[in-house]
């Protein structure tokens, strides 16, 4: 009798220690940070970096988090810097970098971000002329290119922004 309540409770013990050891398993974040480690996705990361690499300047510093070699996770996820937002996939759905008074152009490395569907970039100092590619980005349902140093006339490639709800 005493030996199998002692055999139960070993039973126990052993199943709640698989269990956590699963738990930690699952939960268990990488901690060395190596490439191909991050949870957003490969390719919609390097958009960012390339869009980083067009920025001439960035008085308050908001691009700092943006870094491809991050030793902690949420550095090293693009889901995780500041200005962007993701879809419960990670997908880049939404770049919110208005009132950063970022200088430079706009990289056309933004096509490769797919599932966009917002890009707010008012008020900064973007400058050339609206860059028509963005009239293929056509998941974009808000685009807020507001109060920048942008020249010419609005090109008429954004005339096939058909899910636009906002411009
Ligand atoms: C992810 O989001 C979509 C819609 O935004 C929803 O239909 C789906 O159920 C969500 N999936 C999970 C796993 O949360
Ligand atoms: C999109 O990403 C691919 C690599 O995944 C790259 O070769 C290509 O140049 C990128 N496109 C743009 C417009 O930056
Ligand atoms: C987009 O708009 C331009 C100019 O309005 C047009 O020439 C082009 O065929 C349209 N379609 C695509 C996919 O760019």
């Amino acid at each position: 009798m005493r030996s199998t309540i002692c055999h139960k409770t070993l039973h126990l013990v052993f199943f709640n220690l698989t269990l956590l050891l699963v738990w930690l398993k699952i939960t268990a974040t990488t901690p060395d940070g190596g490439v191909g480690d991050y949870k957003c996705i490969d390719k919609e990361r390097d958009a960012l970096l390339h869009f980083k690499s067009y920025i001439r300047h960035d008085p308050y510093g908001i691009l700092s988090t943006w870094t491809p070699n991050g030793k902690e996770e949420a550095i090293g996820d693009c889901c995780e810097w500041q200005g962007v937002q993701c879809d419960n996939r990670s997908r880049v759905t939404t770049l919110y970098l208005n009132n950063a008074y970022l200088e430079g152009t706009i990289s056309p490395s933004l096509l490769n971000l797919s599932y966009l569907t917002e890009l707010q970039l008012e008020s900064n100092s973007f400058s050339g002329t609206i860059p028509t590619f963005i009239g293929s980005m056509t998941r974009l349902e808000f685009l807020n290119l507001g109060h920048n140093d942008f020249s010419g006339r609005v090109p008429s490639e954004l005339g096939n922004l058909t899910n636009l709800q906002s411009l």
